[in-house]
């Protein structure tokens, strides 16, 4: 980059253009296109004649110290991470506003406080008075992290290294800018200076940084996208914010391992883990009802069980209308053909409705076998065995295949409480229920009518 120019860079893919355009060249993005700030300071050198202080190291000469970890006690919160928070690691904790996020930071600071472990929040967001507002709200007690209002890295830096602070904790990275590059906080190149900068800090000064950062419900704009390169550890916290539950789900661990979800419940007095995550989903399950299947879905290597709903009802004039919920609309397209071709259910004239309970979206095959014994019951007006599961992808032929990590998830199922489970047939059998293997879905619906 030449003095007084500029580059233009991709929020989505990274990559950088000399002008400006609506589209970038490389992804095909549209409105990614930022121009990135110049640096004021100008230090460089051709690398040839450099000093360097730093030394190699064979591998073999680092000597293995299991890794350090601080335990929140939150569980749900140190089990996403692998265990606990890694001392000189950088975790990003993304999400819509509104979703809990300083909530979670601030029961964590809370936490750790208590067991001696010096903690430093940062607010650009919110003034000390309204931390101590929602610090009174919380069932942790609170009153012992210390707090700073401010927005300038360098300030921020420095007060964390004269606290000799264990723990940072940021709110929000969009907020917070740095005095060597131009350009105002949140933009993309000040977001990732910044988080570049605390990346540094913690790797040299060895405290761990926690940061927020704000998502829209895009995913996209100046925000968590563009830090995961960054960053050691990546969560995210979804959820409806109409409904109780969050989940935090880790989409990048370099300590530990990724897709693993926790659950909490947003109460009153800040975030409480779920107990029983496996079940938090079925909670308020009306069973023997019609039009009702629950199945096992992995997320990481933990089994959850899922309520699916499906309701069939005369349509009107016109043409009949399919509304899916939580489920690609496409994949409910393609499973009434299936159930219309090889099933001998006709669909015709009906609309259809599915909805996955508990705000929670099917995106694994292995669902489909529910969603259709869900549409077979509404249509026959018929509950299907209120203990059973229903576990299986199926194909176009109306086969049912098998599915991934099949033991862990009727294990979960049979703790909670289920008894029989209809899978494909050339699934093993099951010690813990009782299976009934399904060639095709031709079976399924004499069974289900049976
Ligand atoms: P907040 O942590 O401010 O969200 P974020 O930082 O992600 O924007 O909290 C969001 C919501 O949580 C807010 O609407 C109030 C609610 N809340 C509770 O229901 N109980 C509580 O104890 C607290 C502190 C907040
Ligand atoms: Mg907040």
């Amino acid at each position: 980059m030449s003095k007084g120019k500029s580059v233009f860079r991709c929020t989505e893919c990274g990559a950088d253009q000399p002008k400006w355009g609506g589209r970038c060249d490389a992804c095909g993005a549209w409105n990614s296109l930022t121009e990135e700030p110049i640096r004021r300071t100008v230090g460089r050198s051709d690398g040839r004649s450099v000093q360097s202080d730093s030394q190699t190291v064979r591998l073999s000469d680092i000597g293995t110290t299991p890794l350090q970890r601080w335990r929140t006690g939150l569980a749900e919160f140190d089990f996403v991470l692998g265990g606990g928070i890694v001392p000189g690691s950088v975790t990003l904790v993304g999400g819509e506003p509104g979703i809990g996020k300083s909530t979670l930071l601030m029961q964590c600071a809370a936490r750790l406080e208590s067991q001696g472990i010096s903690t430093l929040y940062v607010s650009g967001e919110e003034s000390p008075d309204q931390l101590r507002l929602r610090a009174d709200r919380l069932e942790e007690d609170a009153g012992s992290i210390r707090v700073l209002g401010e927005t300038r890295l360098e300030s921020i830096l420095h007060h964390a290294t004269q606290l000799k602070s264990s723990v940072v904790l940021l709110d929000s990275v969009q907020t917070t800018y740095t005095e060597e590059l131009e350009g105002a906080p949140g933009n993309v190149g000040q977001v990732r200076e910044c988080a570049a900068r605390l990346m540094r800090f913690a790797k040299e000064s060895g405290p761990a940084v926690l940061l927020v950062g704000h998502v829209t419900k895009g995913g996209g704009i100046a925000g968590p996208k563009t830090l995961e390169h960054i960053v050691d550890t990546v969560l995210y916290f979804e959820g409806e914010t109409t409904l109780d539950h969050r989940i935090l789900r880790a989409v990048k661990n370099r300590f530990g391992s990724v897709d693993e979800i926790g659950v909490f419940r947003m109460t009153g007095t800040g975030l409480e883990p779920v107990a029983n995550p496996a079940a938090a989903f079925l909670a308020g399950r009306t069973t023997g009802a019609s039009g009702s299947a629950v199945t096992a879905l992995m997320e990481g290597t933990r089994p959850m069980l899922v309520e699916i709903q499906a309701l069939a009802s005369k349509a009107g004039f016109g043409t009949p209308q399919r509304v899916a919920t939580g489920l690609d609309h496409r994949r409910l397209a393609l499973l009434l053909a299936v159930l219309e071709r090889r099933g001998g259910l006709p669909f015709g004239n009906l609309d259809v409705f599915v909805n996955v309970t508990g705000g929670v979206r099917l995106i694994e095959p292995s669902t489909d076998l529910a969603i259709l014994a869900a549409l077979v019951s509404t249509v026959h007006d018929r509950p299907v065995p209120a203990d059973a599961l229903f576990l299986g992808e199926v194909g176009l032929g109306g086969e049912i295949r098998p599915v991934a990590s099949v033991e862990r998830r009727l294990a979960e199922a049979a703790r909670q409480g289920f008894r029989r489970v209809f899978l494909s047939n050339r699934s093993k059998t099951s010690k813990d229920l009782e299976v009934i293997g399904l060639e095709g879905i031709g079976e399924l619906t004499r069974r289900l009518a049976a």
